[in-house]
């Protein structure tokens, strides 16, 4: 059995005076161990909705999500430790960097020497050591979005579910953060599910892409990666897929965008 199986995924939220809104509608997929999947779609179409199902934080209106063997509900969880990276930092404004990626830590209850240990070593992985004792507000974007990544994996997950964690940076910052995300993900070897809208960070990050359609979503294309890490952001296979993905996401727009 594949690491994580979503079987005939449906989503739907009740509307007053109106008939449900049909989010997710009937997803499949596996994913095995160590794969970092993208998850492509346009905005709207039920991404987040996906991963708080898969995090046990909302309940599937049909079908299943079984992880490392174990149905997910808001009821049911595996003992797989799984962490979530925003779009936004969500940091708190009146802690330190340091504080803030302590603080999960403190609520695992692990030791104060283990805790010292890995907030160092986290922050060093993001490139932010030197700014340890700053304030969140005392960095520029992208910091706190490294700041945020650090605070993710400093939980030492077995699965990180990260919701567009790069699509508020500026392209500078953005390439050097994925970059930054692959060699990580290579370092630790987990399962990561990596949210995007954005066709060339997908191709470029993933083993494997799961393109979703508009709402309600179902799986659109799903697609090996075969090209070995680490990637070369101008490599011509890369190009070759994105212009596929691109090619097939007009098509299941049904004509041409400009
Ligand atoms: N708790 C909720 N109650 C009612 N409707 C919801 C709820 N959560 C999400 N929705 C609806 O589900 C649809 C999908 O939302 P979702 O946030 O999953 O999209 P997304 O693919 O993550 O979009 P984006 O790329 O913009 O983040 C939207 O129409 C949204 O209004
Ligand atoms: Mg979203």
């Amino acid at each position: 059995m594949a690491y994580l199986e979503i079987a005939g995924l449906k989503k739907s939220f009740p509307r007053a005076g109106a008939a449900p809104l049909e989010v997710l509608s009937g997803l499949n997929t596996k994913v095995e161990e160590g794969a970092l999947l993208s998850i492509l779609g346009p905005s709207g179409c039920g991404k987040s909705t996906l991963l708080n199902i898969i995090n046990g934080l909302d309940n599937a209106t049909n079908g299943s999500v079984t992880l490392a063997g174990i149905e997910v509900t808001t009821q049911t969880r595996s003992d797989v430790k799984i962490s979530v990276v925003f779009q936004q930092p969500r940091l708190l404004p009146w802690q330190t960097v340091r504080q803030n990626v302590a603080l999960p830590l403190q609520e695992m209850h692990l030791h104060a020497a283990e805790i010292r240990e890995r907030t160092e070593k986290y922050l060093k992985l993001v490139g932010l050591d030197e700014f340890a004792d700053y304030f969140p507000l005392q960095l520029s974007g992208g910091m706190q979005q490294r700041v945020s990544l650090a605070r993710g994996l400093a939980i030492e997950p077995d699965l990180l579910l990260a919701d567009e964690p790069f699509s508020a940076l500026d392209e500078f910052s953005a390439r050097r953060l994925r970059q930054e995300f692959v060699r990580i993900w290579a370092e630790t070897g987990k399962t990561i599910l990596f949210v995007t809208h954005n066709i060339r960070e997908a191709v470029f990050l993933s083993t494997k892409v799961l393109m979703i359609t508009t709402r309600p979503a179902r799986v659109h294309l799903e697609l090996d990666v075969d090209v070995p890490h680490m990637r070369n952001p101008d490599d011509d296979e890369l190009f070759a897929l994105e212009k596929r993905i691109t090619g097939e996401f007009l098509e299941m727009e049904g004509g041409s965008v400009a």
